[in-house]
């Protein structure tokens, strides 16, 4: 097989750096403003058409990733068929680094990145606005995958917005400590116990706008609102998480927050010499299952 043939692709990971859930929507999906960023770190994946067969293969050695139709990957596929009108099917080899279930964007980058694979190796049967469409309705972060780059999410997820060049130049190649300990915490779960808590975990929707806008006139990394309302109906469930965050930033120049739904937890560190301290408290805390990761946030489009 030509190598040509076969599409290896980044599928990154990323974190909400500020996450303001304002309300219910009458479909039953809540209304937020987000600012997420993609970062370095990320699976992969690799993408070739098959030349016969009437199934796609997904084939990933990780212990616990679905393989069968559940999977984001294969839904991207039978939605992608379905829309280009192209009667295609693909193998799939996931290198699965990600965490699931941790507020990541793990399973909705990697369906973003299929769906511009399938959609390049068939010849761009789809057009931009087509693919957000199809990506949007696969899951509500999907579309931020399709070219990541810092972001304002507006919506459920799926509208985004470009921000200011000197707001992405404030985050550009910024150091992230992330962890994840080893419970996880399922999306619907999450926003189904903000939604029960009556209302009063809603962030009003100009109180978040003033507070996001504020912070892009003047976007200083390290005086960004560090805001995530999800955070209070898994906190109240996973008591360690507040504790650990309250621990870790107070070191100094340190900052935590939980990423999206969580559990994943993020820290921003300004000296790099306090990594070390921070991975020895996180462990100390979380034990030695917990998972961590150095990496960056990126601007890649
Ligand atoms: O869009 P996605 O399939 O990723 O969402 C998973 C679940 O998270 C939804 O079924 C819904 O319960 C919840 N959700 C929400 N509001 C959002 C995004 C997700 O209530 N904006």
């Amino acid at each position: 097989m030509n190598q040509a043939d076969i599409l290896n692709m980044h599928s990154p990971a990323k974190v909400n750096l500020f996450l303001a859930v304002t309300g219910l929507r009458a479909d039953g999906f809540h209304e937020l403003l987000s600012l997420a960023v993609p970062l370095a770190f990320g699976d992969r994946l690799g993408i070739r058409r098959l030349a016969t067969g009437s199934a796609d293969v997904l084939v990933c050695p990780t212990a616990g990733v679905p393989l069968d139709n559940s999977n984001l990957i294969l839904k991207a596929a039978e939605a992608f068929r379905a829309a280009a009108g192209v009667e295609a099917f693909f193998h799939f080899e996931l290198d699965k680094r990600i965490p699931m279930g941790a507020g990541l964007g793990g399973g909705s980058g990697n369906a973003a990145v299929a769906l511009l694979a399938m959609n390049r190796l068939c010849g761009e049967p789809l057009k931009a606005a087509a693919l957000a469409e199809l990506c949007g309705r696969l899951g509500s972060d999907c579309p931020f995958f399709l070219q990541p780059r810092p972001r304002l999410m507006r919506g459920r997820g799926e509208l985004l917005e470009a921000i200011p060049e000197n707001a992405c130049v404030a985050l550009k190649q910024r150091p992230l400590l992330l962890f994840k300990p080893s419970f996880s915490v399922a999306t619907p779960w999450a926003y189904g116990a903000l939604r029960e808590s009556g209302g009063r975990d809603y962030i009003d929707s100009s109180t978040a706008s003033a507070m996001l806008g504020a912070w892009l006139r003047n976007p200083d990394f390290d005086c960004l609102p560090l805001v995530n309302n999800l955070q209070q109906p898994v906190f109240r469930k996973y008591l360690a998480l507040p504790v650990l965050l309250e621990r870790l930033g107070r070191r100094p120049g340190v900052r935590c927050m939980m990423s999206g739904s969580g559990s994943a937890c993020f820290c921003c560190y300004k000296d790099p010499t306090v990594v070390d301290d921070l991975k020895a408290d996180i462990r100390e805390a979380l034990g030695e299952s917990v998972w961590i990761m150095d990496t960056n946030i990126t601007d890649d489009a």
